[in-house]
């Protein structure tokens, strides 16, 4: 990574560990930058994919607004330099004091989903005697063609409110002295690689916009969004220029200022997971291992129940095969949850050799945790260092202490150098809040 070998990371800071190239950030924002540059716009990393105080430091400094959804987002975005002009918050779910602390820094706007939350926002700014800067959230009823758990613009998704309904909280909003509407905002979903979707949102939100100015109501901002997708498995990422410029074509020259949302997007490349492996085995056959480096067997004598190498792994015959590592899904969930297929590759690549199917499971007591199924791997011994790719969005913020496992370590790579930018937890630390 950059200039620095991640096997010698795996054992100066231990395993498992999220290591992130500062570069491949500063890069991605570039990229996004540069493609969108045509466009007045902002964009609001969504913090929920990586909160790391580091992370979010270096991406404040390049001047981009932060998109948060809990009260806990909020004091990480003001303490890593997101300025509260710049910072957006959304979710179905804000509470009242959420509310009230949003109100009081004066965020740039609270994104409304409901008109319960209309209201309770209204009786918060009221009691503050301050005016709340909001846009309403669109559920345009679009599928993203993603995965079921994170499509969020569908009439059934829990998100936003309906255009129809959209448009009379803001005229309702509009008559009240405690709200100022300013944008409208829709969000998609995650893992999305079409234009198309996005393009069919715009147009409903540039329709209601038109309509709300008509009604005497100009808003300053139109948000679409995040969501754009990565590379994971067979599937290539939305490429950020090709989507600037269908926005461009279609905006044509409406004045409103475009904001983006990207999470992933930022930062899922830059991280990877690094594991050791700890054992294999195999569940079939005589279940005993012959491979090209157990020495037991000479070189190159992959028999057993791994078969020859290359050969499919097959349920009932000749496998399942099964490599063993320190990482689980207390440590990155995201092939349990969604089925995401990360690449992982050894540390140190090997030249050449045979390559076998197998499962890499973690030590969690459950079936449904995997990092990677059914994959060509070359021959595994224990102690290697394999890392799990495109693990920067969604890693480390989802992990856990399931099975009392302290959570992973932290580091940021830059050029020759490697920051800890979060110690591992301890023992002690799993214990630190009980009563
Ligand atoms: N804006 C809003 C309102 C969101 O709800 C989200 C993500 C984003 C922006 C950023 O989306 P992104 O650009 O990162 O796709 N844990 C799941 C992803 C859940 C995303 C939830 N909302 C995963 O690992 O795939």
């Amino acid at each position: 990574m950059e200039g620095v070998s991640v096997r010698n990371l795996a054992d100066r800071f231990g395993t498992p560990l999220y290591v992130y190239s500062e570069a491949a950030i500063l890069s991605q924002i570039r990229r996004f930058e540069a493609a969108f540059s045509g466009l007045p716009h902002l964009f609001c990393y969504a913090l929920k994919a990586n909160p790391s105080g580091r992370l979010c430091r270096l991406i404040s400094s390049r001047g981009l607004g932060a998109d948060i959804v809990s009260g806990g987002e909020m004091e990480r975005a003001l303490r890593s330099g997101f300025p509260a002009s710049r910072i957006i918050f959304s979710g179905v779910g804000k509470t009242e004091s959420e509310l009230k602390w949003a109100v009081r820094r004066r965020l740039l706007f609270i994104n409304v989903e409901s008109e319960e939350e209309l209201r309770r926002l209204e009786g918060v700014a009221k009691r503050l005697n301050k005016t709340a800067d909001i846009s309403v959230r669109v559920n345009p009823d679009i599928d993203p063609r993603t995965h079921r758990h994170i499509t969020t613009g569908l009439a059934v998704n829990k998100f936003g409110v309906p255009p129809a309904a959209a448009r009379d909280l803001f005229r309702r909003a509009a008559k009240r002295k405690h709200l100022r509407p300013v944008a409208i905002q829709c969000h998609l979903g995650s893992q999305i690689r079409e234009v198309k979707p996005y393009l069919s949102a715009l147009r409903q939100l540039l329709s209601l916009a038109r309509s709300l100015a008509a009604d005497g109501i100009p808003l300053r901002w139109l948000d679409i969004g995040g969501g754009m997708g990565v590379a994971e498995g067979e599937k290539g990422e939305l490429n950020p220029e090709t989507l600037a410029a269908a926005i461009a074509s279609e905006m044509g020259a409406n004045p409103l200022r475009l904001i983006l949302e990207p999470g992933r997007a930022l930062v899922a490349g830059s991280g990877a997971l690094l594991m050791k492996v700890l054992y294999r085995k195999a569940s079939a056959g005589d279940g005993l291992l012959r491979g090209p480096r157990d020495s037991a067997l000479g070189p190159g004598s992959a028999s057993g129940a791994w078969g020859a190498p290359g050969t499919r792994l097959r349920r009932g015959r000749g496998g399942p095969r099964f490599v063993i590592v320190d990482a689980g899904m207390n440590d990155f969930a995201r092939p349990s949850l969604y089925d995401a297929q990360h690449p992982i590759v050894p540390a140190v690549l090997p030249r050449g050799g045979p390559k076998f199917r197998a499962d890499v499971v973690g030590p969690i007591c459950e079936t449904g945790d995997f990092v990677a199924k059914d994959r060509l791997l070359p021959w595994p011994a224990p102690g290697d260092v394999w890392a799990l790719l495109m693990a920067g969005a969604y890693g480390f913020s989802m992990s856990s202490q399931y099975n009392s496992r302290p959570r992973a370590a932290e580091v940021l790579v830059s050029g020759q150098e490697a920051v800890l930018i979060r110690r591992r937890e301890t023992l002690k630390d799993l214990f630190a809040l009980e009563r």
